[in-house]
């Protein structure tokens, strides 16, 4: 038991700790610049960035996965409409208020948004 106390305040524990915090703090930061990025899926950037105005059609927002409210968008094809995403457009805010999201990411989200069951 003594012997754990020691370990817990010594130098060595502290190193150990301080290793651990810091991966703890760095892998965000890291994550934003991209150097880990690890790519998420349409459907994950949908849920969590798209959805709150394209679930219901907040202020004209298409309905994702809502056939009708895109007909009148898909002929201009996903890579326009990608760019009306990444620039913002009338309520949407630029890259869909996604600051983080890589083009890539977007336009998955994109595609996810017009699959259509039929
Ligand atoms: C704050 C609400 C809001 C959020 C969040 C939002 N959108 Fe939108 N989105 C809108 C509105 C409103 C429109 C209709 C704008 C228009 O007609 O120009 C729109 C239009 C679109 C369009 C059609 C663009 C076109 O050229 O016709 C796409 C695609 C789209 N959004 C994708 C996304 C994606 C992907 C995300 C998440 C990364 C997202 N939106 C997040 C409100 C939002």
């Amino acid at each position: 038991m003594a012997m754990q106390l020691d370990f817990l305040f010594s130098k060595k524990s502290g190193l150990i700790l301080g290793t651990a915090l810091s991966a703890v703090f760095y892998l965000p930061t890291s994550h934003a610049s991209g150097v880990f990025m690890h790519e998420r899926t349409g459907g994950q950037i949908y849920v969590i960035f798209c959805s709150q105005c394209h679930d219901s059609g907040w202020e004209g927002a298409p309905v994702a996965q809502y056939k009708s409210d895109w007909e009148e968008r898909l002929p201009k094809g996903i890579d326009a409409m990608l760019q009306t995403v990444i620039s913002g457009s009338m309520a949407m805010p630029p890259n869909g208020q996604c600051g983080d999201c890589s083009e890539h990411e977007l336009r998955h989200a994109v595609e996810y948004m017009v699959t259509f069951e039929e």
